[in-house]
C-alpha cells in the first residue's frame, strides 16, 4: 500500500519549494535574453502584466484543485469531474501532463548537465588540470551523457526522500543560497566597465515593440513556462499545502518571487554581456541581435569569466552553482509529477518509483543527446509551445466550467474564511472562465 501523503510543514517550506520550481533556467537564461531581443523593458512590462493577468490565475487554478483533492494530477482532476465524459477527459489531461513534464525534464536535464560541467571547469583549471578543463567545456556526447546522469541522480535522490525530507528540505536550503549568490554576482558585475550599457539595453523600453505579436507570444510563453504551469507540477505542490494556508496569498507570493528573481537575473545577465563586449567578446549574432540561445551561457559568459583572470575562476564557479541550483529545484518538481501518480494510483513505493521513472527519463535524455540535432529542438518546441499551453487551457476550463463554483469557494475559504467578500473572488472566477482560455487560444494560434 502507498505511504501516507506528505505535506509541507510551513509556509516558508512551500514558498521555497514552489518558487524553486518556478525559478529555473527559464528565469536566469530565458527571461533576460528574451527581454534583450524583444525591445528591453517593453518586454519586461508585457511579461509582468501577462504574469499577473494570465499566469497567476492559471497558477491559482492548479493550487486550488491540488489542495482540494489532495492528490496527484490525474486523481485530482478526476475528483472534481462530475460525470463519466468529464472523468475521461480528466484522466486524459492528467496523463498528458505527466507525459509532457517527463519530456520537459528530459531536455531540461541535458542543459542542467552542461551547467554542472561548466561548474567543474574553473575548478579543474584551478587545480592545473587543463586537459580535464578542456574536455568539460567541449560539447561532446560523452560529456553530455555523463552529466545528464549526474544531474538525474541528484534529482532522483531528492525525490526519493519525499515531500518534507526531500523537496522541502532541499528547496529551503538551496533557494536562499540562490538569491544570495545572485545578489553578490550582480553587485560584482555592476563594478565592471560596460555594465551600465547592459543596464540601458535591459531597462530602456522600446515601446514601439509592445504591440508586436511576437513580443506578446514570447512574453506569454515565458510566463507560463516560468510558473511551471499546465503539466500538474503546481497542482501536485498545491496538494501538499496545509488546509490552514491562505491560497490566494501564497499563490501571489510565488508569482512575485518568480518575477522578482527573473528581473534580478536580468540585472546580472545583460550587464554581464555588455561587460563581455567591453572585453572584446562577440555578443551579437549574424542578424545583429544579442546571442541568446545556448551560445550565451556556454560561450559568451565563459569567455568573459576567462578574461577576468583569477577572480574569473571564482565568479564562474559561483555563476554555474547558481544555474545548477536553479535547475535542480525545478527538476525535482518535474519528477514529482509522475512519481506522485505512480505512488498514489498504482501503489508503487516512492523510492522505486523515483528510481524507475528517473531512469526512463534519463534514457530519453540520452537518446536526445545522441541525436541532438533532429531531436532537441523538436522536444523543446513540442512540449513547451504546443502541449503546455493547451494543457493549461484545459485546466482553466476544468476549474471554471466543469467544477462546481461552490466547491471552489469552500476550498479557498479554508485558510481564508473571508474569501467570498475579497477581491480575489470578485475577479479570479471571471478570469479563469473567459480571459485565460481566450488569451491562451489567441496566442496559441499566433
Ligand atoms: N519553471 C521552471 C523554469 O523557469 C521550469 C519548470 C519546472 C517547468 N517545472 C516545470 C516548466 C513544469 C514547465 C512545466 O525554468
Amino acid at each position: 500500500m502507498a505511504a501516507p501523503r506528505g505535506e509541507f510543514t510551513s509556509r516558508f517550506g512551500f514558498l521555497m519549494a514552489a518558487s524553486g520550481s518556478a525559478v529555473g533556467l527559464g528565469n536566469i537564461w530565458g527571461f533576460p535574453t528574451n527581454t534583450a531581443s524583444n525591445g528591453g523593458a517593453a518586454f519586461l512590462i508585457a511579461y509582468l502584466v501577462l504574469t499577473f493577468a494570465l499566469a497567476y490565475p492559471a497558477l491559482m487554478a492548479e493550487l486550488i484543485i491540488g489542495r482540494h483533492a489532495r492528490s496527484n494530477a490525474v486523481a485530482a482532476l478526476k475528483a472534481i469531474a462530475p460525470g463519466r465524459p468529464s472523468r475521461l477527459l480528466a484522466v486524459f489531461i492528467g496523463l498528458m501532463g505527466i507525459l509532457t513534464v517527463s519530456f520537459i525534464l528530459s531536455f531540461y536535464a541535458i542543459v542542467s548537465g552542461w551547467m554542472i560541467a561548466f561548474f567543474f571547469d574553473p575548478i579543474a583549471r584551478l587545480l592545473g588540470m587543463e586537459g580535464l578543463a578542456q574536455w568539460l567545456v567541449q560539447d561532446t556526447a560523452m560529456r553530455n551523457s555523463i552529466f545528464v546522469i549526474v544531474f538525474m541522480l541528484l534529482t532522483i535522490f531528492i525525490i526519493s526522500a519525499g515531500v518534507k525530507d526531500g523537496i522541502e528540505k532541499w528547496s529551503s536550503r538551496l533557494m536562499p543560497s540562490l538569491i544570495l549568490i545572485l545578489l553578490l554576482l550582480i553587485l560584482y558585475v555592476f563594478t565592471l566597465p560596460g555594465a551600465m550599457d547592459g543596464l540601458r539595453a535591459y531597462l530602456i523600453p522600446d515601446f514601439s515593440r509592445i504591440t508586436d505579436p511576437q513580443l506578446l507570444v514570447d512574453a506569454m510563453g515565458q510566463a507560463f513556462f516560468s510558473l511551471s504551469l499546465g503539466v500538474g507540477t503546481m497542482l501536485v505542490y498545491g496538494s501538499y499545502i496545509s488546509k490552514d494556508e491562505n491560497l490566494p496569498v501564497v499563490g501571489s507570493l510565488v508569482a512575485l518571487l518568480d518575477v522578482g528573481i527573473a528581473v534580478l537575473a536580468g540585472l546580472l545577465i545583460l550587464p554581464a554581456m555588455y561587460v563581455a563586449l567591453a572585453n572584446g567578446v562577440e555578443i551579437f549574432d549574424a542578424s545583429g541581435g544579442l546571442i541568446a540561445g545556448p551560445g550565451l551561457i556556454v560561450s559568451v559568459l565563459p569567455a568573459l569569466f576567462n578574461n577576468m583572470g583569477a577572480v574569473g575562476i571564482l565568479v564562474a564557479a559561483a555563476f554555474f552553482v547558481l544555474m545548477t541550483i536553479a535547475s535542480l529545484t525545478s527538476s525535482i518538481s518535474m519528477l514529482e509529477v509522475p512519481v506522485a501518480y505512480s505512488v498514489e494510483n498504482h501503489g508503487a513505493g516512492r523510492r522505486t518509483a523515483a528510481l524507475a521513472i528517473g531512469s526512463i527519463i534519463t534514457l530519453i535524455s540520452l537518446l536526445i543527446v545522441f541525436n541532438f540535432d533532429p531531436l532537441f529542438d523538436l522536444v523543446v518546441n513540442f512540449t513547451t509551445e504546443r502541449s503546455q499551453p493547451l494543457l493549461s487551457l484545459f485546466i482553466c476550463i476544468f476549474v471554471a466550467w466543469i467544477w462546481r463554483r461552490n466547491d471552489i469557494l469552500e476550498e479557498i475559504k479554508q485558510g481564508c474564511p473571508q474569501a467570498e467578500a475579497g477581491l480575489f473572488w470578485k475577479i479570479w472566477p471571471f478570469y479563469v472562465k473567459f480571459i485565460c482560455p481566450v488569451a491562451i487560444l489567441v496566442v496559441y494560434f499566433q
